[in-house]
């Protein structure tokens, strides 16, 4: 940008002119109007980007590309080896489908700013639903199809949803899971009732439709006028997403439409080195911000084709099948979590499948979602003999953090380390005193604020909670939650969470949450949950229990009713698979439970026995279950 080429002189021009780097960046996007002001520190919590700008993503990320006469390219690749299809949806087809859905949805009264919850597996109107809310200006809130009734439940209640879009079922391996029990369950849970509920029926699993609140999604949108797209603020919100915080309560991660659509198209040619006609995969799920940013948005803002995949690394039908899309397709990235390489590299050692496949259209390999271990990268470098770039991300930036970028050239990637910070980010390391600590030492990573664009610019409805949570750790700055280091040469070393937050399989979850529902149980007196490190998942949860005075159930029995009730209440996303029953959980000589210790222990990290501890031979008892819990 502003002339600058390679990373190190982009981060430097960044650095040296935030504003005109964005202003340039801004460029890339069709507005209505164009802003008044690239940032203004006065608005919002901690100021607000592209104000006084007006345009409609869905247009720029669908009806743009068709103007300019790229209609007959492909816009999505739905791959589906759960159900055997393929199926490819050009631009134009697109612009026919999200309008008609636009126009379903504005006949059941959703107009601009109304939530739109979307529940729904890994099918093109998942992606089709979001942008006929952007078309609207509408906000969507999409929830990830692992979670329980409950956990919806919580979504519906929050966002306060006109209109509910789903599907009659997913399709899990070995399982079809029924939508229709969940979202009447999670209706009658939620004190806030939506007025209309679109069901794209799956002949896999057809489902009764509720007379007076359901239609069929199909019926609907073949019966609807189209809709044309509604022009919003810069600053008015495209989406919620919800995501684990500290408490059982999720938080919403609010998204706005001026500094995403600036931002995600920047980064698909600065971060991802991809243009418009270039064929993207990311192997995540609409439900998580991956699929948010690299499934629908990023790509289509780019012009380039995206794969939409319904399945899983391996088991459908085997470890091949991501190299088996990547060949059909031409995939030229491919974005995907750590732990799906993990699941690849483990049935597939030797890369004998991976061999079967011309993957000399595959330019690269990104990963996020979890800490990836070196091993990993080196695995898939060496069979792949391409690029494999860490990079670290958080569904509250939208975008990454730090990484390497193909479109600045890419320079020597360290095994271990998310990269560098993307121009955009001022990340540094912080002790407790608010000091940037030496490099090379660890401390809590925060970013200087401003945030960039695309980056939360609050939580919905909840300001003070966004402060809270986010800036009062240390003044002037956004605290990640991720304690890392920075080396001599600017690499970022991201370590692990400061929370109580954990990543089961890419998947972020709370063991505060899971802790909540453990306590709930009539013979559980009190309990932690803390994840132990798994060789697959990175970690996985495990509940310490201890139990009232006089229960007679054996271990056994009280694991198998804890696990049934996590999966009952949070999903079976949590894969909330072991718990054991411990005599006394170590505390502090005021009563509180040790779990940061507990954390240390079950990372294998070493660690201090608090001098406040009560009784030190707890830890060592529980410090045995941990360990023997690792795999
Ligand atoms: N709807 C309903 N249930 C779901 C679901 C969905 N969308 N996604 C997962 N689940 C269920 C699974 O069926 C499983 O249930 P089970 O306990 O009955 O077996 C449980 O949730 C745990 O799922 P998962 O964590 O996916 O584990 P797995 O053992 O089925 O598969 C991997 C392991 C590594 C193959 C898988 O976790 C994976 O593909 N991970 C990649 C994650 C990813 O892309 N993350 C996005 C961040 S970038
Ligand atoms: P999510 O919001 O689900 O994307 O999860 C964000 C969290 O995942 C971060 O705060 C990190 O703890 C972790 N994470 C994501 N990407 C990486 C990475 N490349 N390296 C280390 N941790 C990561």
């Amino acid at each position: 940008m502003t002339g600058a080429t390679g990373y190190d002189a982009t981060h430097a021009a960044w650095r040296r002119d935030p504003q005109a780097f964005w202003a340039e960046a801004a460029g890339g996007i069709a507005w209505d109007k164009p802003p008044e002001r690239t940032f203004d520190p006065a608005l919002g919590v901690y100021g607000r980007w592209f104000p006084g700008g007006w345009l409609n993503t869905c247009h720029n990320a669908v009806d743009r590309h068709v103007a300019a006469g790229h209609g007959a390219r492909p816009a999505i690749i739905w791959d589906s080896p759960m159900t055997g299809q393929v199926e490819t949806i050009t631009y134009a087809d697109l612009l026919d489908r999200v309008a008609r859905l636009a126009g379903a949805l504005a006949e059941r009264g959703v107009t601009k700013g109304e939530r739109v919850i979307i529940y729904m597996p890994m099918v093109p109107e998942a992606a089709i639903a979001m942008l006929a809310c952007a078309r609207l200006g509408a906000v969507h809130s999409v929830v990830f199809g692992g979670f329980a009734a409950a956990e919806l439940a919580t979504r519906i209640a929050d966002a306060k949803p006109r209109a509910i879009v789903t599907a009659s079922c997913g399709l899990e391996p070995g399982r079809i899971v029924k939508y229709k029990p969940l979202i009447d369950a999670a209706i009658g849970l939620s004190p806030h009732k939506p007025t209309a509920v679109l069901i794209l029926q799956r002949p896999e699993c057809l489902c009764e439709l509720t007379p007076g609140r359901d239609a069929d999604l199909l019926d609907a949108m073949a019966a609807a006028t189209p809709h044309p797209c509604v022009s919003v603020e810069a600053t008015d919100p495209l989406y919620i997403l919800y995501t684990s915080g500290t408490t059982g309560a999720p938080k919403g991660i609010l998204r706005d439409n001026g500094g995403h659509a600036v931002a995600l198209r920047h980064s698909m040619a600065m971060v991802y080195g991809v243009g418009a006609g270039d064929v993207f995969w990311a192997a995540s799920d609409v439900g998580w911000v991956v699929g948010h940013s690299y499934i629908v948005y990023a790509p289509l803002l780019a012009g380039c084709t995206t794969v939409l995949f319904e399945g899983k690394p391996v088991g459908t039908p085997d470890a091949g099948t991501f190299w088996r899309v990547c060949e059909q397709h031409g995939v030229k990235v491919l974005f995907t979590a750590p732990t799906a390489i993990r699941a690849i590299k483990k049935e597939d050692p030797d890369g004998t499948l991976l061999k079967r496949y011309d993957l000399s259209k595959l330019d690269a390999l990104f990963l996020a979602g979890e800490r990836c271990d070196p091993d990993t990268i080196t695995w898939s470098e060496g069979l792949l003999h391409k690029p494999v770039v860490d990079h670290w991300w958080q569904t509250e930036t939208g975008w990454t953090i730090t990484g390497n970028f193909r479109g600045l050239g890419l320079f020597p990637t360290r095994p271990g380390s998310g990269g560098k910070p993307a121009p955009g980010y001022d990340v540094v390391v912080l002790d407790e005193a608010h000091q940037e600590v030496p490099q090379g030492q660890i401390g809590s990573l925060a970013i200087r604020l401003p945030l960039p664009p695309s980056a939360l610019p609050t939580l919905f409805n909840a300001d003070d909670r966004f402060r809270e949570a986010y800036l009062s750790a240390f003044p002037g700055f956004y605290s990640t939650a991720d304690a890392g280091m920075i080396d001599a040469e600017g690499y970022v070393w991201v370590m692990s969470r400061t929370d109580d937050i954990i990543n089961v399989a890419g998947h972020r979850l709370s063991t505060g949450a899971m802790e909540e529902v453990l306590a709930a149980h009539p013979d559980v007196a009190e309990c932690a949950v803390v994840g132990v490190r798994d060789t697959l998942k990175g970690q996985v949860p495990l509940g310490l229990v201890v139990l009232k005075h006089g229960v007679t159930k054996t271990e056994a029995e009280i694991g198998r009713e804890l696990i049934a009730m996590v999966r009952d209440r949070i999903g079976p996303v949590a894969a909330f698979k072991e718990a054991r029953v411990v005599a006394r959980l170590p505390k502090t000589r005021s009563g509180k439970i040790l779990r940061a210790t507990l954390r240390k222990i079950a990372d294998g990290d070493d660690y201090v026995v608090p001098p406040t501890i009560d009784d030190p031979m707890i830890l060592d008892e529980v410090g045995e279950v941990l360990k023997g819990a690792m795999r």
